[in-house]
């Protein structure tokens, strides 16, 4: 999906797009119309034409992209395809409508074109970026994995807290109820660590606190060590806090996981909707053009 994406069969789509934005720009600087260029010239309707059959073109994306058995072109090339066709598109349209623009269903389908494409742009600049970073975070393990291995570490911390006895098996079971993942959608787009955790007596009076990056947790058990004169009691503490901050670092990578997952959607949530507007909102120019031209 990624370098690919962009030089797919040595850019035949950069080239083939290329080629479609610089003969609309010869046309437009050649053409001389009675009036100033605008949509209704012949060059206007054939551009015109051409960007409504690239909207319809890049819309039709979401139907091939769902096409398991199609073999029309592999859904790679398509996808090389819709990106540079999406910007030769912006050239296309911007030169139908001769740059006469106004407070208009004309101009709001142009405003919705140029939504749905700088969403596309960010989009592919996430596409570039993230999986990479995905990889790196994910350490060769699946999510799955990180899971499985979360649960194993939340055993192991309850085994050690009850050998400590006292207020560790509560504190440490309060860490592990209140760690939070995942959230509310904008929770986990800016990454944010919600988790808390109930501390005894001076630490926390019983009420949760934030501890973000288990931080307030490790305070506790860092004051716990040094109180502690009991050499077996200090060891104890001393891998309690081993597996916490193993703990630690894996949600933080799990977090991360989310945050990358959730980016690499989120711009989908601009880019469909703007194109469902924007097919509607041509339609009704289309419409108005004919009825009033
Ligand atoms: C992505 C596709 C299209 C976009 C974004 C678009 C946008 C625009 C814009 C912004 C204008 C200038 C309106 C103004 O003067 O205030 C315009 C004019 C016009 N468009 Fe389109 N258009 C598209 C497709 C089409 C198609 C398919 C047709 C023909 C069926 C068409 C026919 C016209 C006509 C006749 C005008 C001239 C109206 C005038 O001069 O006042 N357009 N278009
Ligand atoms: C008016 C122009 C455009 C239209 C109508 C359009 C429409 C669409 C649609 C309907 C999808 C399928 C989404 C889905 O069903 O999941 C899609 C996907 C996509 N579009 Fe566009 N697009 C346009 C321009 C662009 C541009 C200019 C770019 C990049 C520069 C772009 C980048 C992408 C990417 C990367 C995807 C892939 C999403 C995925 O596979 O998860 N699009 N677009």
């Amino acid at each position: 999906m990624q370098e690919s994406l962009l030089a797919y069969r040595r850019m035949r789509y950069l080239w083939a797009a290329g080629a479609l934005a610089a003969a609309a720009i010869l046309a437009y600087a050649l053409h001389r119309p009675p009036e100033p260029p605008n949509g209704g010239t012949w060059l206007g309707y054939t551009l015109g034409g051409i960007a409504a059959a690239l909207v319809l073109l890049l819309g039709a994306f979401s139907i091939r992209k769902r096409a398991y058995a199609s073999t029309l072109g592999s859904v790679r090339g398509w996808l090389s395809a819709h990106v540079y066709l999406g910007l030769a598109l912006l050239v296309v349209m911007t030169l139908h409508a001769g740059f006469q623009f106004g407070w208009n269903v004309h101009t709001l389908a142009y405003a919705l074109a140029c939504v749905v494409v700088a969403s596309g742009i960010v989009g592919v600049w996430f596409y570039l970026r993230y999986p990479e970073q995905m990889s790196r975070n994910r350490a060769g393990e699946t999510r799955e994995q990180m899971l499985a291995e979360l649960a194993d570490l939340d055993r192991l911390c309850a085994k050690q807290a009850a050998a400590l006895g006292g207020e560790f098996p509560d504190v440490i079971v309060s860490a592990r109820d209140r760690a939070a993942l995942g959230g509310s959608a904008w929770a986990i787009l800016a990454g944010r660590d919600r988790s808390r955790v109930v501390l005894p007596g001076a630490h926390g009076g019983g009420h949760a606190q934030p501890n973000a990056g288990q931080s307030r947790l490790v305070d506790w058990l860092g004051h716990e060590l040094a109180g502690s004169t009991d050499g077996e009691r200090t060891r104890l503490i001393h891998e309690l806090m081993a597996l916490v901050n193993t703990r630690r670092g894996l949600l933080e990578r799990l977090r991360r996981d989310a945050q990358i997952r959730g980016w690499l959607d989120a711009w989908l949530y601009v880019h469909v909707p703007a194109t469902c507007a924007l097919l509607a909102a041509l339609a009704a120019h289309v419409l108005v053009v004919f009825l009033y031209w």
